[in-house]
């Protein structure tokens, strides 16, 4: 472990410097390994990351997440570098969406705005007419007129809680996420049992029979925020194992369990410090988006950053 700290903070003080070198910024989703959440310059769910990707002015973006958050800032800041430490880090859910599949079910229902989930390709943003994230799922969908119907794509887990939010008419797409997936109803059972009291928080890419019976339901960032702000001693955690480095740092004085220890992101834990460096090093794996598809994505990435 002392091995470990010792070989963590030389990489860091590495990386740190090829960081000057190259003018960049590293961004780190909140599932990331705790080393990497700390070299980070910025810490975050999807909402805040695309945020502050958009709004960087370093010429390279080092993304620590999964394949379409590097994709979001290369679509958002094209003229910057963005690289993606391990090229393999993908997101099952994204997968279970194409942009063919998806103007398929536009013939469908011509008239149905179709609102897409940032876990979702370029190629599927740019047939979409609005994109969310789970922080502002609920408000993209209120911003869209009464009289229109809406293709949710790719989760149906998050369609299926903004549509309860909303009283919408949703047209479920059948992705899901196979970590968030793990998590049953036995499982918040048995950690309310164990933990009477604390405070169930889960994602809403979680089941809806798992949702139902959750005390609050935030993206990750919301999770953070609400318990700083609330006055619990104790949560029960319904998301990726990541999430507890930021919750402990932050809360010290509160007490965080894991509804399940399923609850593991193989692809989010694929990014080490040392791919990191050589990513810096390297200036590779770079994500690029084909311009024609860039445009039209954008358009939908920028009306979902408009929606206040
Ligand atoms: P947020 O961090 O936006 O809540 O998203 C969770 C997620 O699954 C990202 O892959
Ligand atoms: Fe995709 Fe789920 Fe992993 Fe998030 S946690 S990157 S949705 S597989």
């Amino acid at each position: 472990m002392a091995d470990n700290r010792r070989g963590f903070s030389d990489l860091a003080e590495e990386i740190t410097e090829l960081k000057k070198k190259r003018n960049a910024v590293i961004l780190a989703h909140l599932y990331q390994r705790p080393e990497v959440q700390d070299i980070a310059d910025f810490t975050g769910d999807s909402l805040g990351l695309s945020q502050e990707a958009a709004q960087t002015d370093a010429d390279v973006i080092v993304f620590c997440g999964v394949h379409f958050m590097a994709e979001t800032a290369a679509i958002l800041s094209p003229r910057k570098t963005v690289l993606l430490p391990e090229s393999n880090a993908g997101c099952p859910m994204a997968d279970m969406v194409t942009a063919d599949a998806l103007r398929e079910k536009k013939k469908e229902f011509p008239d149905a705005v179709v609102v897409c989930y940032v876990n979702s390709s370029a190629d599927v943003k740019a047939e979409s007419d609005i994109c969310c994230t789970s922080a502002n799922a609920v408000k993209v969908v209120k911003s869209i007129p009464e009289h229109n119907r809406i293709i949710f794509v790719p989760d149906k887990n998050l369609g299926h809680y903004v549509g309860l939010q909303t009283g919408r008419e949703i047209i479920y797409w059948p992705g899901y996420c196979n970590t968030h997936d793990k998590l049953t109803v036995s499982d918040i059972q048995k950690a309310k049992n164990a933990h009477p009291g604390a405070v169930v928080m889960v994602h809403p890419e979680c089941r809806p029979e798992v949702v139902a019976l959750a005390d609050e339901v935030f993206s990750t960032s919301g999770m953070i925020k609400f318990a700083n702000d609330n006055g619990g001693r104790e949560y029960i955690i319904g998301t990726e194992i990541g999430i507890l480095h930021q919750l402990q740092r932050r809360c010290p004085d509160k007490k965080f369990f894991m509804a399940s220890n399923k609850l593991i992101c193989p692809n989010m834990k694929a990014t080490t410090l040392e791919k990191v460096k050589w990513a810096l090093q390297e200036m590779h794996p770079r994500i690029t988006v084909p311009e024609a598809v860039r445009e039209k994505a954008l358009g939908a990435v920028k009306r979902m950053i408009a929606v206040k």
